[in-house]
């Protein structure tokens, strides 16, 4: 089943025209939210940070943002998932192509459910990443629909056996293709800063409380591609991806190239909350 607009229907109900803005410019957000045992986690925060991607694009949803809330929920109940996520994406809608904002379009809502077993081999055993090039635009903050800087990169990553691509901006580590990134040095987490450069991750905010839970020193602070290679611990995290420990970054080990104690720990945090 599919959320369109403001109706549930079945997937072949769906109309979208070949000229809806999304599909055409890229023009529109998106958010990923996690099920677990069929609930959804962190909805609030997710659907705070879609407000504010809708704002920063000056697009605004076809009803209010409680309506949408309650029509999500019956989309859950409708096609439940007992691990899975929901995908749900705003366009500006559909407009004879030009570049600038049409003033007859209404945005357009989509959402669908899905199973997505939680990677629990990755997450016992960690993932190799791969350095890239930052080569996306300046407004990293805003979940937009153009992904194309992260799909190369994400593809890079995997064709040199990676399960995850870090970005840098010139010496600067970013964040990854579709991940925060922190490691661990000196005794304390560090993590980029929550400005342009970087998503600010729903998990990225959610890890940073378990860590002052667990009294583990946390800085927001910009770090360089020397100190993520010198690190004890890296983990990335995201929606799907949780609190993934990286073991070696282009072939070299993290630390002794085993999952670090600090990243344990934050695991074993994380797993009794959503249990
Ligand atoms: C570029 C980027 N950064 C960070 C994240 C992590 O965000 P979240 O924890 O909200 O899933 C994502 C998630 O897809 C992402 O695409």
């Amino acid at each position: 089943m599919i959320l369109w607009n403001d109706r549930i229907v079945k997937r072949e109900e769906v109309q979208i025209d070949i000229e809806d803005r999304g599909y055409q410019f890229g023009d529109g957000v998106y958010e990923v939210i996690r099920v677990y045992h069929g609930k959804p986690f962190q909805l609030d925060e997710h659907l705070e940070r879609l407000e504010r991607s809708l704002n920063e694009i000056r697009l605004a949803l076809p009803y209010p943002m409680e309506d949408f809330k309650h029509l999500l929920q019956q989309l859950l109940d409708k096609d439940p998932v007992t691990d899975g996520i929901i995908y749900l994406q705003v366009t500006r809608g559909n407009a004879l192509r030009s570049h600038a904002f049409p003033s007859e379009a209404k945005s357009v809502v989509t959402a669908y459910t899905r199973e997505m077993p939680r990677p629990t081999k990755s997450l016992a055993e960690g993932i190799g990443a791969h350095l890239t090039n930052d080569i996306r635009w300046l407004r990293c903050d805003i979940k937009s629909l153009n992904l194309l800087g992260n799909v190369l990169a994400k593809q890079e990553a995997l064709d040199n056996d990676c399960g995850e691509a870090l970005f840098h901006r010139g010496d600067i580590v970013t964040e990854g293709s579709s991940s925060n990134v922190f490691i661990k040095k000196d005794g304390a987490w560090l993590t980029h800063p929550a400005n342009h450069l970087i998503l600010n991750g729903i998990t990225r905010r959610f890890v940073m409380r378990l860590m002052a839970d667990l009294e583990m020193p946390v800085k927001e602070e910009a770090f360089k591609i020397a100190d993520l290679l010198n690190a004890d611990e890296v983990i990335i995290t995201s929606t799907t991806q949780e609190v993934m420990p990286v073991v070696s970054i282009d072939g070299e080990p993290v630390g002794n190239g085993e999952v670090g104690e600090w990243t344990r720990s934050l695991q074993n945090a994380f797993e009794r909350h959503i249990s």
